[in-house]
C-alpha cells in the first residue's frame, strides 16, 4: 500500500507525461533549451544555458521565451495528470521555474482539449487558407494566453508592420554570420543537425514561402515589396505578445502565454506558426512599439489560420535527455 507521501510524489508514468508534453514545446530554431528535475511533487524547469545562438539570439531571450513554452506545456500536462499547479520563479540560476504539481484537481474541457493538442501543433510556415476564423475562435485563442504580466494584442497600423518586417528581411538576408548560423540549425544533408539528427529545424519544415508564411529568412527568401507584404499581413489573424519590461520572469511569461494560445489554437483545428527573427535587429522592437502604439515591448509575433495543408514534424531529443541523473 502507498503511504500519503508516496502518493503525492509524482509516480514514473506521470513523469513521463510531463517530460513527453515539455519535450513537444516549441522552441527558437527547435534547440529544446531545457531540462527537468522531479524532486517529490516539485517539477524544476531548468535552462539549458549552453545551448547559445549568437546570432539570432545573441541575449538569450527567445531561449528563456522558449523555456517559458516548455513550462507552459509541463503546467498543462500536470493539470491533465489531475495535480493543482504552482509555480515558483526563482529570480537567478539555472533553474527558472518550479511547478508544485499536488495531486486534488479536475483539469475542465479546455484544458483537457489543449493537451491533447500537444502532439499535434507544429509550425505552419505557409500560407493559411481563405477560411474566416470564427469571432468565436479568435476570442478564445486570444484570451487564451492569459499571463499577468504578459499582453497578447492584435495589431493595427500593418502598413508600418510590413514596411518594417521588409526591412527586417533584407538586413537578415545579406547578413553572413546569421545565414551561417541559421544554416547550421536547419536539417538537410550536412552537418551535426542533418536529417535524424534531436534538434534544429527540418528543411521541408521552412518550405519556400516568402513573409510573413516563411518565417526564418534565409538567403534564397523570397522578399515581397512592401504593400504586398502589408496585404498578406492583413489576409492573416496576428497576435503581438508583449511584456513592460525584458526581466526573465517577463521573458518565460510571453512564452507561457504564446504557448497556450498556440495550444488553443491547434486545439480548434486552427495553425499557427511564430516570428521572432525581426525582433532581433537592433533598436527594432523599441520602433516596432512606437509605430503600432503597442502597450510594451514586442517579445513574439503569433499569426494563425486555417491550414491549406498540414506543416511537417519537427525532431525531439529523446526523453532521457531532459532528465538529469
Ligand atoms: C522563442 C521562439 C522563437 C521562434 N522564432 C521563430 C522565428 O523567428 N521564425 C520561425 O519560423 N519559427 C520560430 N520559432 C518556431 C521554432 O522554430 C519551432 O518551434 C521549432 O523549430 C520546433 O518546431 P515545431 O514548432 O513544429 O514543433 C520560434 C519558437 C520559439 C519558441
Amino acid at each position: 500500500m502507498r503511504t500519503s507521501a508516496q502518493a503525492t510524489a509524482l509516480a514514473p508514468s506521470e513523469i513521463a507525461v510531463l517530460a513527453r508534453a515539455m519535450s513537444r514545446a516549441p522552441s527558437v530554431h527547435n534547440t529544446q533549451p531545457w531540462r527537468m528535475r522531479v524532486r517529490h511533487s516539485d517539477v524544476d524547469l531548468i535552462e539549458r544555458a549552453s545551448v547559445a545562438l549568437p546570432s539570432h539570439d545573441p541575449e538569450g531571450r527567445d531561449r528563456m521565451v522558449s523555456c517559458g513554452a516548455a513550462l507552459a506545456h509541463l503546467q498543462t500536462a500536470a493539470r491533465v495528470l489531475c495535480r493543482a499547479t504552482t509555480t515558483t520563479y526563482p529570480a537567478g540560476g539555472a533553474v527558472v521555474a518550479t511547478v508544485h504539481a499536488e495531486p486534488g484537481f479536475s483539469p475542465d474541457h479546455a484544458e483537457l482539449a489543449r493537451f491533447h493538442a500537444i502532439g499535434r501543433r507544429r509550425s505552419h510556415r505557409r500560407w493559411f487558407s481563405a477560411e474566416p476564423v470564427s469571432e468565436v475562435d479568435q476570442k478564445a485563442v486570444s484570451a487564451a494566453g492569459g499571463e499577468t504580466c504578459v499582453c497578447a494584442v492584435v495589431p493595427r497600423h500593418l502598413g508600418e508592420l510590413g514596411a518594417m518586417l521588409g526591412f527586417a528581411t533584407r538586413a537578415f538576408r545579406a547578413d553572413p554570420a546569421y545565414q551561417r548560423e541559421l544554416r547550421a540549425w536547419t536539417a538537410s544533408t550536412f552537418g551535426s543537425h542533418a536529417s535524424g539528427a534531436e534538434d534544429g529545424v527540418p528543411e521541408a519544415a521552412l518550405g519556400s514561402e516568402s513573409l510573413p508564411a516563411a518565417g526564418l529568412v534565409r538567403r534564397e527568401t523570397p522578399v515581397p515589396d512592401d504593400a504586398r507584404l502589408t496585404a498578406r499581413l492583413e489576409a492573416e489573424h496576428l497576435l503581438v505578445f508583449c511584456t513592460e519590461g525584458d526581466s526573465r520572469r517577463e521573458h518565460l511569461a510571453a512564452g507561457a502565454g504564446c504557448a497556450r494560445t498556440w495550444l488553443e489554437a491547434t486545439a480548434r483545428g486552427l495553425a499557427g506558426s511564430v516570428l521572432t527573427q525581426p525582433l532581433h535587429l537592433c533598436g527594432f522592437r523599441e520602433v516596432l512599439a512606437e509605430r503600432l502604439a503597442l502597450p510594451g515591448l514586442p517579445q513574439v509575433i503569433f499569426r494563425y489560420g486555417h491550414s491549406l495543408a498540414p506543416a511537417p514534424p519537427s525532431p525531439r531529443r529523446p526523453l532521457a535527455d531532459l532528465l538529469p541523473d
